[in-house]
């Protein structure tokens, strides 16, 4: 990794050969005998998981990719832990790492941690970013991008639209990161004013109008509206949000591609971002993007881990 070494907090420790290298070691480690195949990579590693805001997906393939590599984990239940004894979480890192922990992978509400507890991890340690704040989301932007390669080699050609709570969504930014590595054609970024961030902040044609965003697009990430990171002022109206912005099979077949892929990260708001009839549309590739998400952070672990031992 560029500047990470055994840690990866953003996208942007990755150059194009990096993401390119694990996003190749992720294809490898979707073979079906994936599952036991590689169960001495990390053979006498331990791996310690710290969530610090609820998640399903990323905890669950986090903890199967490092027992599909042999590791041992600790989950750390944060609120049975001393951690609600006001134990700082370097001290906490610091003490898992005191019994062999070294690899630790950190979910986290506040915007920065991620750097800061990188620069002062025990020695011999890395941490992996698995979702911090509105910034960032490392591991969903390279399953994300294994996703759309999948389907579409080249994503020179590609025109990706984001719909939703982009202002909030450490998703998009990870997202459309990973996608500009990969030479993406073109972002839009589209929803009301006040998803979208403020302008030069992300790559992408900021839009208001749906249909316009729509209009050509070959991939479609929607986004949750992510309630528990905004005042209750800023949320707007379900009815007429999913009047403007939310997506149904007729839309996306009338104003997108007609190939068009639908990805979203999970969880769903049923009913608002989505129409439930898409849940059973042949084109949306949510639970290919959570199957995907073993086989990234497989790859992630076992890289990091590389990196780890060559500093030793
Ligand atoms: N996409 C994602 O991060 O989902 P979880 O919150 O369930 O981990």
């Amino acid at each position: 990794m560029r500047d990470g070494g055994g840690s990866l907090v953003s996208i942007r420790d990755l150059d194009r050969q990096d993401l390119l290298a694990l996003l190749d070691a992720a294809e490898g480690f979707l073979a079906v005998d994936a599952p036991v195949a590689h169960r001495a990579r990390l053979a006498g590693a331990a791996v310690g998981l710290v969530f610090c805001e609820p998640s399903t997906r990323t905890r669950v393939s986090f903890e199967l990719a490092a027992r599909r590599l042999g590791a041992d984990v600790v989950a750390l239940d944060e609120h049975h832990s001393s951690r609600s004894k006001g134990e700082t979480l370097i001290d906490t890192l610091a003490t898992l790492r005191a019994m062999g922990v070294r690899q630790f992978v950190l979910r986290h509400a506040e915007d920065g941690i991620m750097a800061r507890l990188r620069d002062s991890l025990p020695p011999g340690s890395g941490l992996v970013n698995a979702g911090e704040g509105t910034r960032s989301h490392p591991t969903q932007g390279l399953l994300d991008a294994l996703t759309i390669r999948r389907h579409r080699p080249d994503l020179t050609q590609l025109t990706v639209t984001i719909v939703g709570d982009v202002a909030h969504s450490r998703v998009a930014r990870s997202t459309v990161a990973a996608l500009e590595l990969l030479g993406v054609g073109a972002v839009r970024l589209v929803g009301p004013e006040g998803f979208l961030p403020p302008p030069g902040q992300m790559r992408g044609e900021r839009l208001h109008d749906l249909e316009r965003a729509l209009s050509g697009a070959d991939v479609v990430v929607a986004l949750r509206i992510q309630r528990e990171r905004m005042a209750a002022t800023e949320f707007p109206e379900a009815r007429s949000y999913r009047e403007r912005y939310g997506l149904d099979v007729a839309r996306l077949e009338r104003l997108a591609r007609p190939d068009c892929l639908l990805l979203h990260p999970g969880p769903v708001n049923w009913g608002i971002e989505l129409d439930p009839d898409l849940a059973r549309w042949p084109r949306n590739l949510m639970r290919e993007q959570v199957r995907n998400g073993v086989a990234v952070r497989m790859a992630v672990l076992a890289t990091l881990a590389e990196a780890l031992h060559a500093d030793a």
